[in-house]
């Protein structure tokens, strides 16, 4: 499939640059003419087309690349293994609507195939998953509790797959107040030395996750590894760690006061049709309380996966 001359468009789509939150954070946005010419290349395929071909995923995110004149793709390559961010809030002109939520499915799927490929998602059977969260809830985990806080984790723990990066795009809210997306970059975190070099830090631990997960393998590794320049990783998450032991538990309960009580955690406020896009290895999320409201909805999509270009984790076992 032949695209637009990307020249037609103005300069190479997109804008970059330092979000108020955080030197490390970049917001990356998409000039409406991009979103608008994406979405018309790709009119073939709707999300089922994605869903039953994997390989239309790749495809759609070269005709993207093509339309930012080939300077997309290097771009988060790059940002998202580079060790200062690794962190991208990423803004699509114009996709701001839940009525366009799958658009905004088909220009998340663009983006997270430029850089690598995302994984089966058990909880929906797809390779991504949309949830909803409102008011009330009688779900097995944190994620759609809303009136409490998401503590900081990893994504991916209890899974067998590499787990490089998260995306979470919000698809729509309403009656809404707080919620906002906490981050936590590993190397602002004061006590980061303290842990990483504890005796437990790199002693496998047992991973479990509820039923809602479909997941039913216990997973085995540490919460600390080091990537390819030998600095601290992390694989965490308080829900699903299972410690077999008082010092275990003990200690993992310290790490989490730690990270909660952090001064460095970032909050940002994520508006519809914007995603987060995040390396899952240096960066920790979670999720602010929000205010109770009968009429509260708030519906999220989330893709996880591994890099195909550049790489953070090291090479097992070297
Ligand atoms: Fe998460």
């Amino acid at each position: 499939m032949s695209v637009a001359n990307p020249h037609a468009l103005s300069s190479q789509g997109f804008s970059l640059a330092p979000s108020p939150y955080s030197p490390r954070l970049l917001e990356l946005k998409f000039d409406k003419a991009v979103v608008d010419a994406f979405l018309a290349a790709i009119a073939p395929w709707p999300v089922q087309a994605l869903e039953y071909k994997s390989m239309l995923r790749f495809r759609v995110a070269k005709i993207l690349d093509d339309l930012c004149a080939n300077q997309l793709q290097p771009l988060l390559v790059s940002t998202l293994v580079d060790r200062q961010s690794g962190a991208l809030l990423v803004t699509p002109a114009g996709l701001d609507k839940v009525e366009q939520a799958e658009d905004m499915v088909r220009f998340t799927t663009a983006v997270a195939h430029l850089f690598g490929r995302s994984n089966f998602d058990a909880m929906s059977g797809q390779y991504y998953a949309r949830f909803v969260v409102q008011n009330t809830d009688n779900s097995d985990s944190y994620l759609r509790k809303p009136h409490r806080v998401m503590e900081l984790h990893n994504d991916g723990t209890f899974v067998e797959q590499d787990t490089d990066y998260v995306l979470m795009l919000k698809i729509d809210e309403q009656n809404m107040e707080g919620g906002n997306s906490l981050l936590l970059h590993l190397d602002d975190w004061e006590e980061l030395a303290l842990f990483a070099r504890h005796p437990l830090a790199h002693q496998p631990m047992r991973f479990a996750a509820p039923p809602s997960k479909n997941t039913t393998q216990d997973v085995f590794h540490p919460i600390f590894d080091v990537d390819r320049d030998g600095q601290p990783v992390m694989a965490y998450i308080d829900q699903f760690v299972q410690p077999k032991d008082f010092s275990e538990g003990n200690w993992l309960t310290d790490l989490s006061e730690s990270l909660e009580g952090s001064g460095a955690k970032l909050s940002v406020p994520v508006p519809v049709g914007s995603f987060l896009l995040l390396n899952n290895h240096f960066w920790l999320h979670g999720r602010d309380r929000f205010t109770a409201h009968e009429g509260l909805r708030r519906e999220l999509m989330r893709q996880r996966g591994y890099f195909t270009h550049a790489k953070t984790l090291r090479v097992p076992n070297q």
